[in-house]
């Protein structure tokens, strides 16, 4: 008995040398990584019909059609073996009950009721659902009657005010006509009520989506341009999540504040507006008076007409009734569990709900988040397993305020906050050709480092990276400051260090019934070659956090874009009495700890043998969690003056433009202030901002070094 143990023993022993000896090596985590971007991973075929099913209809958050999307994401995401749950909010949500236009021109032009409907084209595949699309309005608009001249105030900006000021022209009691393109357009309600108007129309310049308005430039569906009756639909909204719930998750019987303190947070508007097409727009300006703004920029497109403030003589009837619902919203979760580090997570985001059919905005994304999870089921079955726990999410709501992505992130403050690695946003995968990003800057070259990898989808002969930089010899890198996506909660609440990736940016049937599959087809992407490389690029930034022993952050380029910042700050003509050195003084103490954090990291993979590993484990743990946690450091418990829900004290919105990303957002609120009232209590609070600012760059900087003071 014991004899034949021992032999067996034996031969099990021989084998494995056997086995260990001649076995090709374990294929690591490089290996999987390129695979990942390999032509036998990628499926454009797969993406396709991801995308053509998600945007069979239109699916509005709080639709039954976008439940069902939200089951198909689930379903699609469980059959790659994800665990995969939906977490549901009840939020407050608006829709379009009542709409009429009517323009009063001066005699003996008879007046003009708009039918404000977008037009279907002869053989449109779309033409039957389309009937499912909401009738075209703002979501949150306030609801009301407005009648009065029209003021033309150009994009709505505060400086277009400025400049109808100095014009003497009179805008209260009128209503603005202003045209999308330059800024949020809750920011264009709240200039124009601001400066006295009564009710706002924005409509579509062709100047802006129509290849500048000549007349060669072809519009859907023979080009790619915005159609004359198209209309731009989108939220009024200035606030982040549920307006009825600032701060704290929608969950079902949750406390709601009233409608009358939703009013008084300043993040509703108090005046109506409505969203028109350029069609109706160029009827409307046609009747507009007066004077010619000054400078070009007032003026439309080629072949248009000379455009003029007003007031009048035409006048607008703009009535608009909407409905508040609660309704319920659906985020689709998945999971792939990590198996070393379970508990530290990477989060990939993007959003599933649509104005229309949402081809392009947001259900590119959706295809491209779906695509991820496909290749990376591939490699679990080829063995790989990530080594932290890596996240799906898709988002409900996104539209109406970021509403699906902030409960959540409300709901889960804590478990985030302290298990979060990053957040990869997605929202349009795909409009056109062209790579964008913008991220916190510890990720700045872990992007240019994935942008290398991945072949440009329009030029086989050069990678992504080489056209990223083709015209500017640097990347170009936008920072996570604007309300445009759901990075805006792990950012500016939580502190999250966050990327944003895209293909093509801007395209001209934004937030239109023209947003469909036929467009991305004919003009978005009709290869899908474009989405495989949005995949393979999300895909891989997710991989090498998820991976990495040591977290690929740099805070280098962090404290570059502190000093750039800071810079700034002098050239904007501050009163004597401020001064710059605390900020300037904890910047440069930021930057030290980077390299020495920088420093620990090299010292750490050189020393790295097998032998060392066992020994090494508490250690890069602690480093990383560093890393991790140096972005939290950046935010204030009491958030900005008078805009508590934004955390963090380095980026946030600007003020008067939700889709502007600030740096310093509480210093530059504070100087716009003391310019405008110049005493000395106003001067002195920018210099408490700047106080403040320096204090969480100090945090950051200990949570980098990591030791007790
Ligand atoms: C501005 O126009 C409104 C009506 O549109 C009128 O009631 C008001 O008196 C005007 N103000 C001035 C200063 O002309
Ligand atoms: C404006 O239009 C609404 C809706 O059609 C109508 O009820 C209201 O009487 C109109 N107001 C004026 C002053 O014409
Ligand atoms: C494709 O990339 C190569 C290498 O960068 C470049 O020389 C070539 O001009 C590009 N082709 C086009 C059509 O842009
Ligand atoms: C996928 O890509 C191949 C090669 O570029 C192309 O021939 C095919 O038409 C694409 N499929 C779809 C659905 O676009
Ligand atoms: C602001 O006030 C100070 C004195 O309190 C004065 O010297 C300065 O000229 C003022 N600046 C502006 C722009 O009005």
């Amino acid at each position: 008995m014991f004899f034949k143990v021992a032999i067996s023993s034996l031969i099990t022993i021989a084998t494995s040398i056997y086995f260990l000896y001649y076995l090709p090596p374990f294929p690591h985590k490089p290996y999987y990584h390129s695979l990942f971007t390999s032509d036998s991973l990628s499926d454009n075929e797969s993406i396709s019909n991801h995308l053509y099913t998600l945007t069979r209809r239109p699916h509005i958050a709080g639709s039954e059609a976008n439940a069902e999307a939200a089951a198909y994401v689930l379903s699609t995401l469980s059959s790659y073996s994800i665990q995969s749950h939906i977490a549901s909010y009840h939020t407050a949500l608006t829709y379009p009950e009542s709409r009429s236009l009517v323009l009063t021109r001066p005699s003996p032009d008879p007046p003009v009721r708009f039918s404000l409907e977008q037009e279907i084209y002869e053989g449109d595949p779309y033409a039957e659902p389309a009937s499912q699309v909401e009738p075209t309005f703002h979501a949150y608009a306030k609801s009301g009657t407005a009648v009065g001249p029209v003021v033309f105030a150009n994009y709505g900006r505060v400086e277009d005010y400025a400049v109808l000021k100095q014009m003497g022209v009179n805008i209260s009691g009128s209503v603005v006509l202003a045209r999308y393109g330059k800024i949020y357009r809750g920011d264009i309600v709240e200039n124009a009520y601001a400066a006295g108007a009564i009710g706002v129309l924005i409509f579509t310049d062709r100047k802006d989506y129509g290849g500048g308005g000549a007349a060669e430039e072809k519009w859907f569906p023979d080009g790619k341009w915005m159609p004359p009756s198209g209309v731009q639909v989108g939220s009024v909204y200035g606030g982040a999540g549920d307006p009825t719930t600032p701060g704290w998750p929608s969950s079902e019987g949750c406390e709601r504040i009233s409608d009358e303190e939703v009013e008084k947070s300043g993040d509703v508007p108090l005046i109506p507006s409505l969203p028109i097409s350029w069609a109706d727009g160029d009827v409307i300006i046609r009747t507009v008076g007066g004077e010619v703004g000054i400078g070009d920029d007032w003026q439309g497109g080629k072949d248009s007409p000379v455009y003029r403030v007003g007031p009048g003589p035409g006048v607008v009837n703009l009535t608009y009734k909407g409905k508040q619902v609660i309704s319920k919203i659906d985020n689709v979760v998945g999971i792939i569990e990590g198996a070393e580090e379970p508990d530290r997570f990477v989060i990939l985001g993007n959003h599933r709900d649509a104005w229309t059919f949402g081809a392009v905005d947001p259900n590119s994304g959706t295809a491209c988040l779906l695509e991820v999870a496909e290749r990376m089921y591939k490699l679990q079955k080829k063995g790989w397993k990530p080594r932290r726990t890596i996240v799906f999410c898709n988002w409900d709501a996104e539209e109406y305020g970021l509403i699906g992505s902030t409960e959540w992130v409300e709901e889960n403050r804590n478990m985030l906050g302290s298990k979060v690695v990053a957040y990869l946003n997605v929202d349009v995968a795909v409009g056109g050709p062209g790579f964008e990003a913008s991220a916190t800057p510890q990720l700045d070259g872990l992007l240019v480092h994935v942008a290398k990898l991945v072949t440009d989808p329009d030029n086989s002969s050069q990678t992504v990276y080489d056209s990223w930089v083709s015209s500017t010899n640097n990347p170009k890198m936008g920072r996570l400051g604007g309300g445009g996506s759901d990075y805006a909660a792990f950012v500016q609440h939580i502190g999250v260090p966050s990327a944003d990736l895209s293909f093509g940016g801007g395209y001209p049937v934004y937030h239109s019934m023209y947003d469909d599959f036929t467009w991305m087809k004919k003009f978005g992407d009709p290869m899908f070659q474009r989405h495989v490389a949005v995949a393979s690029l999300w895909g891989l930034v997710a991989l090498k956090l998820a991976d990495d022993e040591l977290l690929p952050f740099n805070y280098h380029s962090y404290a570059l874009e502190l000093q750039k910042s800071a810079e700034e700050l002098k050239d904007r003509a501050l009163n004597k009495v401020v001064t710059l050195v605390p900020l300037l003084k904890s910047i440069s103490e930021f930057e030290k700890a980077a390299t020495k954090i920088n420093d620990e990291r090299e010292a750490l993979i050189e020393s790295k043998g097998w032998k060392s590993m066992w020994k090494d484990g508490h250690k890069i743990r602690e480093l990383n969690d560093r890393l991790m946690m140096a972005e939290r450091a950046f935010t204030d418990r009491e958030g900005l003056s008078g805009r508590s829900w934004y955390k963090h004290l380095i980026y946030a919105p600007s003020k008067h433009d939700d889709y502007g990303s600030k740096s310093f957002p509480g210093i530059d609120d504070a100087i716009e202030k003391a310019k405008s009232i110049n005493t000395t209590e106003s001067w002195r609070s920018v210099q408490h901002e700047i106080w403040r600012v320096a204090r969480v760059i100090t945090q950051a900087s200990l949570c980098l070094v990591g030791k007790l003071t």
